[in-house]
């Protein structure tokens, strides 16, 4: 079995990111891996505390780290960092 993963998205499940919405974003990530079925290579876990609880809510995506995230600016990171690596997007 293959379990290679080709990016990992680590969202913070911390209260004060949780309080600054991180509910919304994990149910936005999810529904984008669904979209565009990515689950045989994105890797979606949560973590502690990442540091960064003024500038919640906090994800970490193949090393960099996002913060004071949206729905909307959390969309253009996923189809940049996702979907143009991988050559879905053929604009
Ligand atoms: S609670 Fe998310 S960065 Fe601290």
């Amino acid at each position: 079995m293959n379990t290679t993963k080709t990016h990992t998205i680590s969202l913070c499940m911390g209260s004060s990111c949780y309080v600054n919405g991180s509910v919304p974003i994990l149910q936005l990530i999810q529904q984008f891996i669904k979209e565009h079925d990515l689950e045989k290579t994105v890797e979606l876990k949560g973590s502690l505390c990442q540091g960064n609880c003024k500038n919640g809510p906090s994800i970490i995506i193949d090393n960099e780290t996002y913060t004071r995230l949206n729905c909307t600016i959390l969309q253009k990171i996923l189809t940049l960092k996702l979907l143009q690596a991988t050559g879905e997007l053929n604009e």
